[in-house]
Formats: structure tokens, sequence, C-alpha cells
């Protein structure tokens, strides 16, 4: 009996773009889901764009347009990328919805009315500077778990741990730079600990991975502690019932937004939601990324339970990308969004790389470039699609397209190939493609090497009928091979159900020979890549120089939401106060016990200054003796640690170590105003 299954993957944020990170779970997920369709059951993908949250409302800030018309923006390139890398969701939707708001409420006050919430003053973090509380990812610090530097204020990249913004140590405004200062507000909190004994029951069952499993446990031993859902205004969110100014935390709605998706697309398809999400007719999997574990296997489920609803049947987590051995990064080109990488390379090619290396763990898969150019040019390319090219041409050309029947050989060989569905089947239903690329690249082997023992271009000269016996065997191979390789590489797969001239290809097909067939003219099926192109997507993909705390200019608004956030809007006036002159370096030297900073003494046209600066890193003194700099001459003296600092200069970083200041040969005169 067929299945019916529901499947998610984790709501990529409305304030940037997808990138080749973010397509590892996708193409897991997606190849899960074609996979399921294959075997003939029915499987659902709902996914959604994660809109709500402070950052979506600072980059529309930034952009200039509202944070509807951001969203809106952001959904459509989300799409065209999904579009482009074949990812197919049954429904692709909106946490900014009217189901999401539904749902979201409906929680809410099912959890208040069982007693799991409760509302309790909390100090939150207030930048006096920018004049807004600083939640979550707007203030930074150091880790209150693992003490690791520069981690965001809900959670830490390196240990996980889900925190309060004022847990941080050494917070900072992310924005500014300044120290944030507490102000008190009354937040409600969601009694996680309530539900402690039913989680653990959960994941003793099998609900993820066992290393997933043994991060929880750690969790557990830590003690789970309530669970901050609310957040002052201003908020770009679902308000909560009954308050003027305090929302619902996006990862409150966030999670929902499955829910919203999946009822969004039974309204429009004439199905019950309430079978679909809710009852055991339907199995429900949740796919994400090993960041989001906290909320996807403690605060979600518990939120499910507390409010009536199932549990889904499994959570299944993947690991990082890196590239080259290392984190994605925009300095060395490697942090490439999908829209880049879709005007360069073929998404079959990664489709097909990514498959090849994931195993269903959580271990991070790398992207070695290439290893990536190898295995695309001599497993898909030499092996796979050379049986099509072999075969497809001489077939047609010489044997007006038709296929006669398998001899014995041909039939062992065919019988070989079909032999292998079960382990194919298992590898993909537990997600280790890796095994199920291997083992379809060792039937290809297979495959080439009865083209090699038969020749059939030689036979081809003289004896049409063997050479036609041959030609089927291989047609019937490449044929169960696309079978096999179908979940990951659709659009093939398309094409070759074309050249053979028959239906869509699904597994119950592995058990039936083409004979006495027709098929069609060949078409070639995937390219050989070019090194070249790989090195001119990276190249794109480099980050260029900006100017220190401005924005990237872009012409298009949506661009702007890849950028940080802009502060609070100045008027003329106040920029009117600032006095920009400049100024020659007329003696630079280290600070003794801080290590960052130079100290500079400038001659500003006859007045003699003294500032700190934070550009040791960047620059020997010696090498600044001389140089021209833009200062800003009015800014209030600042008694610090080291020394009183006089003003600022200002200078630009092209976002690693270079900064860039005016040269010596500029022209400039010291005390000349800027503007
Ligand atoms: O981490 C993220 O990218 C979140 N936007 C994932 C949300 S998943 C779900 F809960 F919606
Ligand atoms: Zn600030």
């Amino acid at each position: 009996m067929s299945r019916k299954i529901v499947v998610t993957y984790a709501l990529p944020y409305a304030n940037g773009p997808i990138h080749i990170g973010h397509l590892v779970g996708y193409l897991q997920t997606d190849i899960w889901v074609r996979f399921q369709k294959m075997c003939g059951n029915e499987c659902l993908y709902f996914c959604a764009d994660d809109t709500h949250g402070t950052p979506v409302m600072i980059s529309a800030r930034a952009a200039g347009i509202s944070p509807e018309e951001l969203i809106g923006q952001m959904y459509k390139e989300h799409k065209a990328d999904f579009d482009g890398f074949y990812v197919e969701f049954d429904n692709y939707y909106s946490t900014h919805s009217p189901e999401n708001k539904h749902f979201s409420e409906l929680i809410f006050s099912r959890l208040n009315e069982a007693g799991s919430i409760v509302k309790r003053n909390v100090e939150q973090t207030y930048c006096e500077n920018c004049k807004m509380s600083l939640p979550d990812r707007f203030v930074r610090g150091t880790c209150p778990r693992c003490k690791a530097e520069d981690q965001y204020g809900d959670s830490c990249e390196i240990c996980s741990a889900a925190y309060r913004p004022t847990e941080l140590i050494n917070p900072y405004c992310a924005t500014c730079r300044a120290r944030p200062a507490l102000k008190t507000s009354e937040h409600y909190f969601f009694k996680l600990v309530d539900f402690e004994k039913r989680l653990k029951d959960l994941i003793a069952g099998g609900h993820t991975q066992k290393s997933v499993a043994n991060k929880l446990d750690e969790w557990f031993k830590i003690g789970l502690k309530d669970w901050d859902i609310s957040r002052d205004g201003p908020y770009f969110g679902f308000k909560i019932p009954g308050e003027e100014n305090k929302f619902f935390y996006v990862w409150l709605d966030a999670p929902i937004g499955y829910m919203a998706s999946a009822k969004n697309y039974c309204d429009k398809n004439n199905l019950d939601f309430d079978k679909v999400w809710n009852s055991d007719e339907y199995e429900l999997y949740h796919f994400i990324g090993k960041d989001i574990v906290y909320f996807h296997a403690l605060f979600w489920p518990a939120m499910l339970i507390g409010a009536g609803f199932k549990t889904a049947d499994k959570l299944f987590v993947h690991g990082f990308l890196t590239v080259n051995g290392e984190k994605m990064s925009k300095s060395r080109g490697t942090f490439i969004d999908a829209g880049t990488y879709i005007r360069y390379l073929d998404p079959k090619y990664l489709r097909y790389y990514y498959a090849s290396k994931l195993t269903g763990g959580i271990e991070d898969i790398d992207l070695r470039t290439e290893d990536f150019v190898n295995k695309i040019n001599s497993d898909l390319v030499g092996k796979l699609a050379n049986l099509a090219s072999r075969s497809g041409p001489m077939l047609t050309k010489k044997l007006a397209g038709q296929l006669g029947q398998l001899d014995k050989k041909g039939e062992q060989l065919i019988n070989k190939l079909a032999a292998a569905k079960d382990r194919i089947i298992r590898g993909y239903e537990g997600l280790n493609y890796a095994s199920v690329v291997r083992t379809i690249i060792a039937l290809a082997d297979d495959a080439n090497r009865y083209v090699e023992q038969n020749q059939p271009w030689v036979t081809v000269k003289t004896d049409l009928e063997r050479t036609r016996t041959t030609l089927t065997a291989v047609i019937n191979a490449v044929r169960i091979l696309t079978i096999y390789l179908k979940p990951i590489l659709p659009k093939y797969a398309e094409k070759v159900e074309k050249f053979l001239n028959v239906d869509k290809l699904s597994f119950a097909d592995v058990e039936t020979v083409l004979a006495n067939h027709r098929i069609n003219e060949f078409e070639r099926l995937v390219e050989r890549i070019d090194k070249e192109q790989v090195n001119a997507m990276i190249e794109e993909s480099k980050e260029g120089p900006r100017l220190a705390g401005t924005q990237t200019q872009s012409p298009e608004p949506v661009a702007a939401a890849h950028v940080e956030p802009l502060k609070p809007e100045c008027t003329i006036e106040d920029f009117a106060k600032i006095d920009l002159r400049i100024a020659r370096v007329v003696k630079a030297e280290a600070v003794e016990g801080a290590d960052k900073l130079l100290r500079l003494d400038l001659d500003v046209g006859g007045l003699q200054r003294s500032v700190l600066a934070a550009i040791a890193e960047m620059y020997k003194p010696e090498e600044l003796t001389g140089k021209i700099v833009v200062y800003l001459a009015n800014l209030k003296p600042r008694k610090m640690r080291f020394g009183l600092s006089e003003g600022m200069i200002l200078a630009a970083d092209a976002g690693g170590k270079d900064v860039f200041m005016l040269s010596a040969d500029s022209g400039a005169k010291p005390g000349q105003k800027v503007l």
C-alpha cells in the first residue's frame, strides 16, 4: 500500500538570497520527496519564506521600502532560485500570511490556557545610540556557555546554545558597536521545562539521528529554560492578541509556517487539513540543518504537544557546507548565491555533486572545486551520459531507432542492474545518497564494459542485427540507470524519457524491459564543465571593497537587504554638524596593552591633534607617517583606557584586513574642509 507523507524543509529568511550552503538541505529534501513520489507514494513538500523579525524590518528600512514590499521581492527571488535548481515544492508560502497568523494565535492561546505561558519582567538590551531595543541578532558578544567571541544575541554558532541577549558577556550593538543599556519590559515566556519528560520520551523513541540525540542529552543535562517568545515594537511580526506593542518572536511563528503552508495547500486543493497535518494517515518529516536543532527538537515539538497537535515522525538533520575545506567565505568568493551559480553552471552538476556527498549524517559536506569538476566530467558525462551518447545516435542513424531483443549476455547485464533496485531504494530512504551514487556508477562501469566487449562501432559495419541486440541492452541499461538517478537529476531523466520515447519513468519500470521499441533522436544530456566557468563564478562572488560604516550601493532596493542594517535616519541638520578635515599623520605609534590600536599625531592645518585608531592590524606605524587622511574634527574627545582620543580618522575597508586611507600625494592640504 502506498504511503502518505508530508515533508518540510526549514524556511529561509526573507532578508537574504539563497546560497549554495542553503541548497544542501533543500536539495537533500527535494531528492527524498522525488524519490517517494517515484515509488508511487503521495508525498507533499511544504516550505515558505520566513519573513518576520528585526533583520527584515531593518533591511526594509535600509532599502527605503516597507517590510511587506521587501518580503514580496524576496519571495520572488527565492522562488526563482528554487525553480532554477528544480526544487519542486508542492507549496511555497509565506509566514506573513493569514493562515500563519491564525495558527500562531491558536497555538499561543492553547498554550496560554494550559498554563504553559507566563509573563515576566526582563531586562533587555537597548541601544541609546540607535534608539531601539536590540533583540537577538542585533546585539553581539561572547557566548555565555562556551565563551566563543562575537556571537549573536540568541544563539551560538559554535556550541549551538540558545540564550537571551542579556546573557551575552561583553555585549555590543551590532549596528554601532556601542555597549547597550538595560531596560525593563514585560515579556511572555513558554515554560519549556514542563515538557521535559515528553521531549525525552520523544527523543528516546528515535525522533532524530543518534548524534543529534546525544547533543540533546547535553542540553537536558544543562537544564531546559523558559523561552522568551515576545518582542517589543518596533518589530515586524504578528501582534500578540490583547497587546499594543508586543509581537510574537519570529522563531515562534516560523515553524508554525509549516502548518500555514500545508493549510494553504489543502484549501487550494480541497483537502482536509486536519487529516493531512494532524492524523496518523500522513507521516510527517521535518528536514533541517544542524544549526537549528534546539528550535526543532525542543521548542517546536513542545509547542505542538502543548497545543494538542501531533509531532513529526522524524527530524532529519544535515551538516553544513564547506568549500575546499573551509567555511564559505565572501572574500574567497566561495559564498556563492544560487542566482550567481545558475549564471555560470548547470544546476544538475550541484544536484549530482551534493548527492554524491550526502550520507544522511550530520557531518559537514565539502565541495572541493577540483573534485567537483572531475566528478562531473568523469562520472556524469564520461560514464553515465556517455552510455546514451554511444548508443543513441548509432541506433537512430544505422538502425532506424528500432530496438530488438536482449540476448543472454544482455539479459545478464540488465538483470544485474535491476537487482540493485532494493539497495538503491534503501539508500534513498535512509538519505544515503552517496551510496546510491556509488552503486549507480559501479553499474555504469559494468554497462560501459559491456559496450567495450561487444564493440558495436565495429559490428555495425558487418552485422546490423548483432549491433541492434548490443544496443538494445545498452539502451535498457541507460533506462534503468536513469530511473535510479531520476530523484537526483529530474531534468536529465526527462531528456532521457524523451529520447527513449517512454512515459515518465518510476521505480516500478525497473522490472520491465524495453524491446522492439522505436526510440527518438538523441539530444545531448549534459555538457562537460570547464574549470574556467567555476573560476569565473568564484571571481564574481568575491566581495568588492566598500566604505566602512556605509551600505553597499545597488540600484536594486532588494539588494540592499543583504547588507548590514542602517542606523536610524539622520537629518541634513544633523549631518551639517559634522566637520570633516584633511589631516596629515605626523607620527604613528603602537599603544601598549592594546593590540588593535595605534596612536596617531595629526597635523590639521596648524592644529595638532592626537587620535586612537583601531587599525594596528592593517598598518604598521611606519607606513602611516606622512599619509593624508580624512579626519572627523569636531567629535567630542573621548577618554579611553589608553589616553585621550581627539576625534576620529575615516577609513574604508574591503571586508577583510585592508584599510584604505588617502595617499600621501593626494594633493589635499591639511586643515582643508572635506565636502
Ligand atoms: O535558520 C533559519 O534560516 C530560519 N529561517 C529557519 C526557520 S525554520 C522554521 F522553523 F521555520
Ligand atoms: Zn547601536
